[in-house]
Order: structure tokens, then C-alpha cells, then sequence
């Protein structure tokens, strides 16, 4: 079982949206995949088709150590995809952890609490919120890569040393045994100037560490949540579903 982050302070690179489908192609290729929901936002829970209810348990309840895993994982629409849900509550729960000692490490803890349910699985993915909050800092301290989705603009490429700043941070103080398993480049247009010249910019500044397929621009990747499916569920023969399993293929190389 591999422990993998979705992170990026910067809003809207993806993270949502290259986890959800990542896993869902692994789903698709057998591996048994648990999504824990890390952002208030709750995105990555409603992006698989969960819909929780106040008195649901959450991913407020695992953290705190108040639930164990078994009690806050739902299945998703597919049945090989359970989910550790997450709502606006979540934000509340961060603020309560700050005054805590060890605060970094709260999630981790609550994943060792849960080692056998864990172990039931090939991975567990990670989706980290648009900050370098208390929460990006639980997942990233829990986990063995971390996966930095990029949009191919000049701002995004921008705000990618701050990432990569904090990863080498966190490796040296905190989580030594954590890796950048890639940047992976997001919403690909081939037709524009932009896109070419910042992938041929990555390349030359980080080298290997680009994902070799990266995930095209595609309108149906925008719908698609909201009819709680991966791409693969929602709009078969799409760019997106191919570029996905791709890039899943691509990470599992990585990882070995
Ligand atoms: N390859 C793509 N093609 C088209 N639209 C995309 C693509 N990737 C993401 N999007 C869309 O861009 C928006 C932002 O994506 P997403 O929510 O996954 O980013 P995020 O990094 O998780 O955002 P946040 O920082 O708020 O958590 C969403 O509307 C999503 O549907
Ligand atoms: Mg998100």
C-alpha cells in the first residue's frame, strides 16, 4: 500500500480532479483505491458521488481521533473506490488543531490506528486544499509521494518553487521517507503557445521529474462531477480517459 499526496497551494491546478480520475483508472485497471477528502471544500467527496448528511461522520472525526477508519469510509459509486468524506466543517477542525501539540501529525496517527483496513488497499490518495495549511502539512507528513498537478501558464509555473520548497521542508524536518513522485502538467492545449513553452520549461528545470503524459484540456472533465463519476464513467471515449490511464500507468513505473 502506497500513501500518495495531491498538493499545490495554488487554487484550481487540478489536484481535485487529477485524484479522483487517477484513481478511478486504477480502479479500472483492479487496484482497490481509498480517497481521503483533506480539503473543507469537500470536492473530491461529491467528485465520486457522496453526498453527506450533518450527521455523517467525516474526515473532522478521523483526524481528531474520534472515529476510526472503518466508521468514516463510505464506498463510492464504484465499488473498488471508498471514500474518507469531507465537509465545511473540516475548516472548524483545522483551527481546534493548531493549539495542539504534535498538531502535524494528527492524521498520521489516525492511519496507524487503522493499519489492517489500510492495508486492504493498493493506495491511498490524498487530496490535499489550495494552502500550505496545518491540513496540506497532515498529508504530506502521512505520506510516502506526493503528485503536484500544474497548469501550463506562466502564474502556475510561478507558485510551483513554493510547493516544492515546502515538500523539501517538510522531507527534512518532518516525513523524511517523502518524494515527489511527479509534476504532472494540467489542461493541455497543444494549440497554444503557452502550453509548449511551459512544458519545454519544466523539462529543462526539473527534468525527470515531469510526468512524460500529462492530461489534455477537456470540457467533459468539468462536467463530469457533477454526476458523480470519474471520466471513464461519465465520457468513455474522451482525450481526458486516455491521458488518465496513461498517467496511472505512468505512476505505477514511478513508484517501482
Ligand atoms: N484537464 C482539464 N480540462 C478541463 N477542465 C479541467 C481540467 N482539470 C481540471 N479542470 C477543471 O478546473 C477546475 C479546477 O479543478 P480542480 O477542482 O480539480 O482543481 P483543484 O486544484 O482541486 O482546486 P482547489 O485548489 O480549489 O482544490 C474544475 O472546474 C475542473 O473541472
Ligand atoms: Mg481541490
Amino acid at each position: 500500500m502506497k500513501i500518495i499526496a495531491f498538493s499545490n497551494q495554488k487554487g484550481g491546478t487540478g489536484k481535485t480532479t487529477v485524484c479522483v480520475n487517477i484513481a478511478a483508472a486504477l480502479v479500472r485497471e483492479g487496484e482497490r483505491v481509498l480517497v481521503i477528502d483533506l480539503d473543507p471544500q469537500g470536492n473530491a467527496t461529491v467528485s465520486v458521488g457522496v453526498h453527506i448528511k450533518p450527521e455523517d461522520l467525516t474526515i473532522s472525526e478521523f483526524l481528531l481521533h474520534s472515529a476510526r477508519l472503518e466508521d468514516v469510509m463510505v464506498d463510492s459509486y464504484l465499488p473498488d473506490l471508498s471514500v474518507v468524506p469531507s465537509d465545511t466543517v473540516l475548516a472548524h477542525i483545522e483551527v481546534e488543531l493548531i493549539s495542539k501539540s504534535k498538531s502535524q501529525f494528527f492524521l498520521k496517527k489516525s492511519m496507524e490506528n487503522s493499519k489492517d483496513v489500510l492495508n486492504s488497499f493498493d493506495f491511498v490518495f490524498i487530496d490535499c486544499p489550495p494552502s500550505l495549511s496545518l491540513l496540506t502539512v497532515n498529508g504530506l507528513c502521512t505520506s510516502d509521494f506526493v503528485i503536484i498537478p500544474v497548469l501550463c501558464d506562466y502564474l502556475s509555473l510561478e507558485g510551483l518553487s513554493h510547493i516544492i520548497e515546502t515538500v523539501d521542508e517538510i522531507k527534512s524536518k518532518l516525513n523524511p521517507s517523502l518524494k515527489i513522485l511527479g509534476i504532472l502538467p494540467n489542461m493541455i492545449d497543444r494549440r497554444l503557445r503557452i502550453t509548449e513553452e511551459s512544458i519545454s520549461l519544466l523539462r529543462k528545470e526539473f527534468g525527470d521529474k515531469i510526468f512524460r503524459q500529462g492530461i489534455s484540456t477537456c470540457s467533459r472533465l468539468r462536467e463530469a462531477p457533477s454526476f458523480g463519476k470519474a471520466i471513464f464513467d461519465y465520457a468513455t471515449n474522451s482525450v481526458a480517459s486516455d491521458d488518465f490511464l496513461k498517467v496511472a500507468r505512468e505512476m505505477k513505473r514511478r513508484i517501482k
